[in-house]
């Protein structure tokens, strides 16, 4: 590509994305009982091949890009990864996955790799000590120079770096005098730092990987993109199911029956979990009876289904008022 015709700065805008995005409430009799009311915040409606959290943690790093290769980071099933993918197609800028397992660079690529490549982006696949070392800037020098992408803009790990954590920010934005309470699913804790500090109001963060190390690293997260923490957020540690991307029947079992319940597709690794969380916190007990709580729908599953037609998933919803839902509106 040439500098004439790079991407110029807000060049995602002109992708078109939902945004605000939707914000639907949803009836459902385990929040209702207790006098709680259930929102949406139908991320994962921004765009079609940008999802979620994705689109948020993205478009301030392309700006940044201006243009240049753009390198990024990545297990064997990360959306990241195929976001960026995407991105660089949609955009006519190359990309370069840095894919974690050494291993998987001999075997047919799984879908979501197959996907990344078919969208163009080049891989490169890193054993995994020195996949664990990539922060450190010998190793990172030396993945960039085996990737011949010693001049790309580098973005990492899930996208959380500050200026993604600053496009986050807009999410509480979005959100702000709707809810009482914003729940999310945390991964690198990048999307709750930044909606933490648009937010206005408490916010709740589900950890889908074990270990209860994301509280330092959120408050890092903060203090680079803000210079200190910021907002009223604490996490539950209670709700990874033995780890990332790890399940169990009981969870599949929840994730189904939410999408019955209400027409909306539910991404396994993180929503999940989220909404897991919520509803067995409300059993227990822990929002007051009358308070709001928006759920961030942060992505869709894939390999995708095309037939949902539940709350905002209609052309033209809006960003306006909370849109409501009733159970005879599901789809199915
Ligand atoms: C669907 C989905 N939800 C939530 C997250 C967690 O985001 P973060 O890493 O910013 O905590 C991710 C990871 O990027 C994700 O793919």
């Amino acid at each position: 590509m040439t500098s004439s015709d790079a991407p110029g700065p807000g060049a995602l805008a002109g992708l078109r994305p939902r945004l605000p995005s939707p914000l639907c409430e949803v009836e459902d009799a385990r929040f209702g009982s207790r006098g709680v009311r259930l929102l949406l915040k139908r991320d994962d409606l921004i765009h079609p091949e940008l999802v979620g959290n994705k689109w948020r943690k993205l478009a301030p790093n392309l700006d940044e890009a201006a243009g240049r290769t753009v390198l990024t980071f990545g297990g064997a099933y990360s959306n990241h990864l195929r976001a960026t993918a995407a991105a660089g197609r949609l955009l006519g800028l190359r990309t370069v996955g840095v894919v974690r397992g050494q291993e998987l660079a001999g075997r047919p690529l799984n879908p979501s790799l197959a996907r990344c490549a078919a969208d163009g982006m080049r891989l490169h696949f890193v054993d995994r000590s020195a996949y664990r070392r990539k922060a450190e800037p010998e190793t990172l020098a030396a993945v960039l120079r085996a990737a011949d992408a010693e001049d790309a803009y580098v973005v990492p790990e899930g996208g959380s770096n500050a200026a993604a954590v600053r496009g986050c920010r807009a999410l509480g934005g979005e959100l702000a005098g709707h809810a009482d309470v914003i729940a999310v699913a945390c991964g690198t804790g990048g999307t709750l730092a930044g909606l933490a500090a648009g937010a206005g109001v408490r916010v709740l963060g589900v950890p889908v990987l074990r270990g209860g190390f994301l509280t330092q690293e959120i408050r890092a997260l903060q203090t680079g993109a803000f210079g200190g923490p910021r907002g009223d957020w604490s996490l539950d540690d209670r709700f990874h199911f033995g780890g990332y991307a790890r399940t169990t029947p009981e969870l599949e079992e929840f994730a189904a029956d939410f999408e019955d319940r209400h027409g909306v597709p539910v991404e396994r690794v993180y929503v999940a979990k989220l909404l897991y969380a919520l509803v067995a916190l409300v059993e227990e007990g822990a929002f007051a009876r009358g308070s709001t709580v928006a759920a961030v729908i942060t992505g869709r599953p894939f390999p995708e289904r095309n037939d949902w037609s539940g709350p905002g998933a209609g052309p033209a919803a809006s960003s306006g008022p909370v849109r409501r839902t009733a159970p005879s509106d599901r789809l199915r």
